[in-house]
């Protein structure tokens, strides 16, 4: 079954071959097309589901025509979405998705001055290690729809709020329900349990628990390796704990990826740069080493913005990072204790308002980019999986112009009329 999507009055596909001549390169690379048309054939599943799978959906459908409205061939079906912007869907890399349990305790202690440690990550682990498998499920899908509400169609998962052998794996386990994209994050503090022996508890996560992990069937596999690498942090991991557990990890199979410099300036990002890590995260404080580090390895910087936001911290510069050449991702981090946000268009508006990304390349950052860090082409183009987001509005630049105002969702062709409001 084949669907005409029309009334389209700007499509971003991040293909620059649709781009104007002339264009700013920031402008260049989202590819613009105006006044146009796609079609989807939802007969055909493009990417075996690497995407959130819409609801009532079995496999995801496939982008078979791009082009101007005007040219548009015949199909089974027409959408008209009145002037819209379609843009492809949010690749939202780094959440934490696999948990149970609210800190909206620790986050106003925080706004009263309380700062953040990673301390409140025990009571998350105790919530999780308490709820049962149908509990967590219950979460996961709760939270897919929420990611899909506001435009997100691909997502990483990381485990780490299990911290125990079995827990750990459960969490893979579950996560790998709902995404392909998933991160093994024994590493993420300390537990209380071990506090008093880390050395031991580096030994469990890259031994017994990796081991446990890779037993699972392959399909339930995570791809990456992750650690807290946080010196500021008397919970997460020094630098040379966190290289023996993303070594640990490569060897086994798993891509690296770490959280550094989130407190103060430290070791993280030239961690990630060594080990030949997919992205490090939240790089809050950068020296100049770690910028030319990571303009010259390419391992991309992937900017959390809403937990700068949700623990009151400085926000980086990002204007920076893309000035020196340093490939930047927008992620939500999307979490109970920095950052219970999982708003994509709100991750854009704070990148633009306050990290100093034209909203072009914010966009740019939170699909393309992003997508990269975890293996996923999200540019909009034939033969891709019909992984797109619908905007009420004319223009993508209404993300970061109208922040806090939901305007952004999935397009669901499973839906009357794509799901969008009559
Ligand atoms: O990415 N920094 C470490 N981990 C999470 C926070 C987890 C939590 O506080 O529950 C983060 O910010
Ligand atoms: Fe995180």
């Amino acid at each position: 079954m084949t669907t005409l999507v029309t009334g389209i009055g700007e499509l971003t596909t991040c293909d620059e071959q649709w781009a104007a001549s002339g264009a700013a390169p920031d402008e260049a690379r989202l590819g613009t097309l105006r006044d146009a048309a796609l079609v989807i054939d939802s007969s055909s599943g493009a990417d075996g589901g690497s995407g959130i799978r819409p609801t009532g959906e079995s496999a995801m459908s496939t982008i078979v025509w791009i082009g101007r409205r005007e040219d548009a061939p015949a199909a089974d079906h027409r959408i008209d979405l009145g002037g819209r912007a379609v843009i492809p869907g949010f690749v939202d890399s780094h959440t934490h998705l696999a948990f149970a349990g609210d800190r909206a305790d620790e986050f106003a202690a925080r706004m009263s001055g309380t700062a953040y440690d990673g301390g409140g990550i025990a009571r998350t682990v105790a919530a999780t290690r308490a709820a049962t498998d149908d509990d967590l499920r219950a979460l996961l899908a709760a939270r897919m729809r929420e990611l899909r509400a506001q435009g997100t169609t691909t997502v990483e998962i990381k485990s780490g709020y299990g911290l125990s052998i079995d827990d750990e794996v459960r969490l893979i386990r579950l996560a790998r329900e709902v995404t392909p994209h998933v991160t093994y994050l024994g590493a993420h503090v300390v537990p209380p349990e071990f506090a008093a022996d880390r050395a031991a508890y580096v030994d469990l996560v890259t031994g017994p628990m990796l081991a446990a992990v890779m037993a699972l069937p392959e399909a339930s596999w995570p791809a990456y390796v992750d650690v807290f690498c946080e010196p500021h942090s008397p919970h997460a991991f020094t630098a040379d704990e966190a290289r023996t557990i993303l070594t640990a990890g490569r060897d086994a199979g798993l891509t690296p990826r770490v959280h550094g410099n989130q407190l103060g300036h430290g070791p993280g990002v030239q961690l990630a740069c060594d080990v030949g890590a997919a992205s490090v995260d939240h790089c809050t404080y950068l020296t100049d080493a770690d910028v030319d580090a990571l303009a010259a390895t390419g391992t991309i910087a992937t900017l959390l913005p809403g937990v700068e936001f949700s623990t009151r911290s400085p926000y980086p510069d990002g204007r920076r990072l893309l000035d020196a050449g340093v490939r930047v991702a927008l992620a939500s981090d999307c979490n109970p204790g920095t950052c219970a946000s999982s708003s994509m268009p709100l991750m854009i508006a704070l990148a633009v308002r306050e990290m100093r990304l034209t909203p072009a390349e914010a966009l740019y950052a939170a699909t393309v980019t992003s997508g990269a860090s975890i293996g996923v082409d999200a540019r909009v183009r034939v033969g891709a999986a019909a992984q797109l987001a619908v905007l009420d509005a004319p223009s993508q630049l209404h993300l970061a112009y109208r922040p806090g105002v939901p305007i952004a969702r999935a397009l669901d062709l499973a839906l009357a009329g794509g799901g969008l409001p009559r």
